[in-house]
């Protein structure tokens, strides 16, 4: 009998198994729950942005921008955080009509920082930052922390940068955004039937080494007469003259042409490749690491990110598919040469040499995602695809995102 109670028990736990304890969603293994719960975790916050997106407008007015220091989102308390200096002001935040019907959303945490004097203080550091030109410094404000944060390579070689900012209270950490990591690559078997690009794809160029493929762009204006041109959005920083072949992950079989880059921004980190070998194909998907399921993952669209702490995700050559949260929409960096990059995404993506390029991403649902940029340096650094758009419909041509 007792042995019967245990093979009906084994039997029991080996059947919910797969139903109740699988991480192959890459949001499942970011979030620590199972695949089962990611969908209902993943709708929440859809709901949570589109609360936070009206909310923020409003806390920028002049009414409320000292008495508040930001938001950021939690999915798992089904909240938004909202960092209050004064919190005299939460009941007349909270008896405007746009923001009353979401009052059980909203969480209200002291804070010291307002996002006035947030804001202030950021352009004082970009002003130091303007003037110093400290090579591969990052600034963002990170709502979670409060603050401003600085990224320094090394704060023993910084003083005169930290010092000059010190009255701005930062939050100053060492992180290189070019150190490479040095992580395994992995050896997988790639099935080459199917000579498909896909966003996260390796990228080959004699002179520049591997960076990753972005995402697929098309002309708008070409559209009427039947021909499509296809091009490549990929980093800028990877510009060399020659062509650029196409380098699944962890595959060394024979190169296949893609094309050239024909443009490359002076103002943003992004570049263009045009689509001219005859053996491959565009597709508006993004490569999903080894996992068993959700291996390829479809573009719905492309929009800039708006609210902080939120799930963001790369793919790319080196380091494949990861998923990390957005802790800055605001960020800046001064390059090795002392260029200034704004409007960079600042997040916790980890990343290698040949990342660079690869699109960053959120999930609408378990297999579709929009595009938010690609990846462009190490510590989470990636530019925004809105800045991408308008500066190519400026500089370039009238290009959109390929969605089929
Ligand atoms: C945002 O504000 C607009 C206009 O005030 C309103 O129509 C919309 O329902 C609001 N959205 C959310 C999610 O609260
Ligand atoms: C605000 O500042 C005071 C004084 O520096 C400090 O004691 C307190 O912990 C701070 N509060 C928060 C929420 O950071
Ligand atoms: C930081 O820079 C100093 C002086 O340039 C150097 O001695 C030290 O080794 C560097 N530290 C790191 C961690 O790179
Ligand atoms: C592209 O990059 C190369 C090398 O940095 C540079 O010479 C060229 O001017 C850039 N093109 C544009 C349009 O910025
Ligand atoms: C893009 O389209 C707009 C409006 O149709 C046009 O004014 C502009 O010149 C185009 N840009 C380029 C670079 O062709």
């Amino acid at each position: 009998m007792k042995t019967i109670y245990f093979l009906i028990i084994l039997l029991l736990s080996l059947q919910s198994y797969p139903i109740y304890a699988e991480q192959h969603h890459p949001l499942a293994k970011l979030w620590e729950v199972d695949d089962t719960e990611v969908p209902n975790l993943l709708e929440r916050e859809r709901t949570l942005i589109a609360i936070d997106k009206n909310l923020s407008s409003i806390l920028e007015q002049d009414d409320f921008i000292s008495s508040f220091g930001g938001t950021y989102i939690d999915i798992f308390e089904n909240h938004i955080v909202v960092n209050t200096v004064d919190s005299s002001k939460v009941d007349d935040l909270l008896a405007l009509p746009q923001i009353k019907p979401n009052e059980d959303f909203l969480s209200f945490k002291e804070a010291n920082n307002s996002m006035s004097l947030l804001k202030s203080n950021f352009e004082q550091i970009l002003h130091q930052a303007d003037l110093i030109r400290p090579p591969l410094v990052v600034i963002y404000t990170d709502m979670v922390d409060n603050n401003n944060v600085i990224y320094v390579p090394n704060i023993t070689s910084y003083t005169e940068f930290l010092d000059a900012t010190k009255p701005f209270d930062p939050i100053v950490i060492e992180i290189n955004p070019s150190a490479s990591q040095n992580l395994a690559q992995s050896r997988r078997n790639i099935n080459l039937i199917e000579v498909k690009v896909l966003g996260g794809d390796g990228l080959h160029n004699d002179q520049a080494g591997m960076c990753s493929a972005g995402f697929w762009v098309i002309d708008i204006d070409e559209q009427g007469n039947g021909q499509k041109d296809f091009y490549i959005i990929t980093a800028g920083h990877c510009y060399e003259p020659g062509v650029w072949t196409h380098q699944p992950w962890g595959y060394n079989g024979p190169p296949l042409l893609i094309g050239t880059m024909v443009f490359n921004s002076s103002n943003y980190d992004f570049g263009v490749i045009f689509l001219e070998g005859k053996d491959v194909v565009p597709t508006f998907i993004i490569r999903n690491d080894e996992a068993d399921q959700y291996k390829e993952l479809i573009i719905t669209g492309g929009e800039s990110v708006s609210s902080h702490d939120v799930h963001i995700c790369k793919s790319g050559y080196k380091t494949h598919f990861t998923c990390a949260n957005v802790f800055g929409v605001n960020g800046i960096l001064v390059t090795l040469d002392g260029k200034i990059s704004y409007d960079l995404i600042i997040s916790g993506l980890r990343s290698d040499v040949g990342d660079s390029g690869g699109p960053v991403l959120s999930f609408q649902d378990l297999h579709s995602v929009v595009v938010h940029g690609i990846h462009t340096n190490g510590a989470g650094i990636a530019q925004s695809i809105d800045k991408i758009f308008n500066e190519l419909n400026k500089h370039y041509k009238n290009l959109t995102l390929y969605l089929g």
